[in-house]
């Protein structure tokens, strides 16, 4: 079971601004970035990893560094464990680990028969399998155009319906089998359940709604000069990226003679960095790997 860190180099070394300074891995995963942040501190610098798998943070245990500590909870909640304006760099390695897709008990992967759980802590809330027992059809459906894009939804959600009327789906390839059965795309070279299960993962992990409320809480974290590094794979990652960091836009009264002008919090340093050919060649998933990295002025 292997995961291979994406865009390593290039994501450590802009987030790296002060070897001493602390720094938070808001996924630590499998430790390939939080390995090579620690490889580049100083004796004073400091690492928290934050992983909302308990799998993960067990892994982290393995690392025995006293500048490095491990937190299993969901980096929604990292307000909670660190100071206003006392970090200096926070990375975001969005997604699932490779480890989620190999290992079948943990539901995620369509190719690999397994309970539905797709959870990534499978210690609190409900597996897949449970809602969708007690899901209708127009949530479904929703939840696939939302999430996935998928322009098959009505057809997907309807033959999930009928599915489950006969047998409860309770595993992974159950549910990949009835979107691969009724999936008009299924010569493609990419298996038809790809955006399906990426729908349902996101959606049972609350994904971008924990996304969106950590960057506010980075934001107050952070501290003046300090950078945001953040990695997305798919283009509803991206978006809340590229909103969330955008100016805003401080209007004034009309009777006041000031043009409205933009207040800005961040400074991009780099946007739209993306994997080199050597790296896709070695790690297929790296090729939909975004990274942008931002400065709090
Ligand atoms: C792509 S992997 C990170 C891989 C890591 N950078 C490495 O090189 O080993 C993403 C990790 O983020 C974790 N994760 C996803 N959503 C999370 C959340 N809301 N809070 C904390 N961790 C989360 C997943 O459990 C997974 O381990």
């Amino acid at each position: 079971m292997l995961h291979f860190p994406v865009l390593l180099e290039e994501s450590v070394d802009f987030l790296l601004n002060d070897v001493n300074g602390h720094y938070i891995d808001c996924t630590f995963g499998r430790g390939g970035h939080s390995k090579l942040i620690l490889e580049k501190l100083s004796k004073d610098g400091l690492l928290t990893g934050i992983d909302k798998d308990p799998d993960a943070c067990e892994y982290a245990m393995k690392f025995q560094n006293d500048n490095f500590k491990i937190i299993n909870d969901s980096f929604n909640n990292i307000e909670k464990y660190f100071k206003e304006e006392s970090i200096s760099g926070i990375l975001y390695d969005l997604g699932t680990c490779s480890t989620h897709l190999d290992q079948p008990e943990r539901g995620f992967s369509f190719n690999k028969d397994g309970p539905l759980d797709m959870r990534f802590n499978n210690k609190i809330g409900i597996p897949f399998s449970v809602w969708l027992e007690n899901a209708s059809e127009e949530q479904i459906r929703d939840i696939l155009y939302k999430y996935g894009d998928e322009k098959h939804a009505k057809l997907i959600s309807n033959a999930i319906v009928k599915s489950k009327i006969k047998n409860k789906i309770t595993t992974t390839t159950q549910l990949s089998n009835i979107i691969k059965d009724i999936h008009p795309e299924k010569n493609k070279k990419i298996h038809p359940a790809t955006k399906s299960f990426q729908a349902f993962r996101i959606f049972i992990n609350n994904e971008l709604e924990e996304f969106a409320e950590s960057l506010k809480a980075a934001e107050k974290l952070l501290k003046l000069g300090g950078y945001i590094v953040t990695i997305a794979f798919h283009s509803l990652e991206d978006n809340i990226i590229k909103n969330f960091f955008k100016p805003s836009l401080v209007s004034f009264p009309k009777d006041i003679p000031i043009n409205n002008k933009e207040e800005k919090k961040f400074k991009c340093i780099a946007k739209k960095v993306r994997a080199s050919k050597d790296e896709t060649n070695i790690n297929p998933r790296s090729r939909s790997a975004i990274m942008r990295v931002f400065q709090k002025i």
